[in-house]
């Protein structure tokens, strides 16, 4: 300070002091225009991508969140292929390899999501890995969230030189028949796992003296086992939604469970989100604030036309995103009450984010397996028009997750 000072007073410099004092009148005025207009999308700061992810977008006492990656557009880029791991990745599971099983056009992989007011910042998986060293981080849900576990491991160990260093921790091949699967990166000592948990909740026998059309229950107050093994994760991505409708519960005889007694009148919606609650108590009671970065990622939308999954619907004939916005489907409830849930668990000082993907995900039609399902597969079964192929759509939810976790300013405790 001294220095400077003296510096600033020192008559034989004095034109390069009005230097000075110029360029930081100059510099203190785009300062107070970005403060002022930080969301606008053209703003210097956004323009100058390398500023806008080191400095903050808004007053420091509000949270420091870049902007709102959820709302924004997809533009085509020619070059993510190359960017990206390819199809070869030893961790995809068999039925998300669309060029392997047959699929012909390879669009789907060349379009990156641009946030309306804010850059993602590049995924940098030598960055991720180097945070995430001794940790452990788990996906729970159901199908979907394998998916996105899949795209995860695959985007991480491209930061790897020695892919035998990458392994199932208990030698298991990487397929939908497996409830548990755990990568390890040895040379990060980090754990990436799945767990299958289609209802979050555990889903048992019937109670004795339960009516004799009740095959099976969900019950909503009690959270699944696996979450025993959850506690001291360092973050955790859960997800929910595709089997919480009547065909998957109730029409097919699984009954919703509260306290010792099968509830015949419980609508599926009020069980979700006494299920959600159920979740959000765990969390409070469980995980350490200070350790453990909690997201729920939205719903995933679906895409068949002309039908349901099991009724001839199909989406072979989509080559391209949606472009009409008036095409995409309204939000699903289930966000709503995830949402709400997110916020619960947030007033009660937990580290929680809600992972708001649906709607950059509904434009993405073009993205699924459609009829290039996995070898073995009959050739009349049903079109999978829910999961996604990899490389795909999943890798920019992680993008997501990785923009969010550097906002929270992640980092292992023992790093
Ligand atoms: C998720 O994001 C979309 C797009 O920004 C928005 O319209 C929607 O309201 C968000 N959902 C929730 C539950 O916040
Ligand atoms: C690996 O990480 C675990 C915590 O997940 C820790 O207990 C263990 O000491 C670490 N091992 C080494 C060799 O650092
Ligand atoms: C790669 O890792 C494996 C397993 O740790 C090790 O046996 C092998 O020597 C490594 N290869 C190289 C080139 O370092
Ligand atoms: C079943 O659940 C509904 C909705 O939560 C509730 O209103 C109703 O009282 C419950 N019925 C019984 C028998 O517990
Ligand atoms: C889409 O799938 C149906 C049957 O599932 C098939 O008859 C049709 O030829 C396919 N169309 C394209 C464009 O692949």
């Amino acid at each position: 300070m001294q220095q400077k000072l003296h510096f600033f007073l020192h008559p034989i410099k004095q034109e390069l002091n009005y230097l000075v004092l110029i360029l930081s009148l100059i510099l203190t005025s785009i300062l107070f225009y970005n403060i002022l207009n930080p969301l606008q999308p053209n703003s210097l700061f956004n323009n100058l991508g390398f500023l806008s992810q080191i400095l903050p977008e808004k007053s420091p006492n509000s949270s420091p969140k870049t902007c709102d990656l959820s709302s924004g557009k997809w533009v085509r880029d020619e070059t993510l292929p190359e960017k990206r791991y390819s199809e070869k990745c030893p961790f995809l599971d068999p039925g998300f390899r669309c060029q392997q099983n047959g699929r012909q056009d390879a669009g789907y992989q060349k379009w990156r999501w641009q946030p309306e007011s804010c850059n993602l910042p590049r995924f940098d998986a030598n960055d991720f890995l180097q945070r995430s060293k001794n940790g452990r981080i788990i996906f729970a849900g159901d199908s979907i969230g394998r998916n996105q576990w899949e795209s995860l491991v695959c985007m991480l160990a491209q930061g790897v030189s020695n892919q035998s260093t990458i392994y199932e921790e208990n030698g298991n091949p990487i397929t939908k028949h497996k409830g548990f699967l755990s990568i390890k990166f040895q040379e990060y000592n980090l754990t990436v796992q799945y767990y299958r948990v289609p209802y979050l909740v555990v889903i048992d026998r019937p109670p004795k003296n339960a009516p004799k059309e009740v095959w099976g229950v969900i019950r909503v107050d009690k959270l699944h086992w696996f979450s025993t093994k959850w506690i001291g994760a360092d973050v955790l991505v859960f997800s929910a939604g595709h089997w919480w409708n009547q065909e998957k519960t109730v029409k097919s005889g699984h009954y919703f469970q509260e306290g010792e007694n099968v509830n015949m009148t419980m609508n599926v919606m009020e069980a979700f989100r006494k299920s959600l609650n159920t979740l959000k108590r765990w969390v409070i009671e469980n995980l350490k604030p200070e350790k453990s970065h909690v997201f729920f990622r939205s719903y995933s939308p679906v895409h068949f036309r002309n039908g349901e999954w099991n009724k001839g619907g199909y989406c072979n004939t989509s080559k391209e995103p949606e472009t009409d916005s008036s095409e995409l489907e309204p939000e699903p409830l289930n966000n709503i009450l995830i949402s709400e849930a997110v916020e619960q668990m947030r007033s009660a000082k937990r580290k929680v984010e809600f992972l708001n993907i649906t709607y950059l995900t509904e434009f993405r039609k073009d993205g699924h397996p459609a009829n290039n399902r996995e070898q073995g597969t009959p050739v009349n079964a049903p079109q999978d028009c829910s999961h996604w192929c990899l490389p795909g759509v999943p890798d920019t939810w992680n993008e997501l997750l990785y923009a969010e976790l550097l906002a929270m300013g992640f980092r292992t405790s023992s790093n």
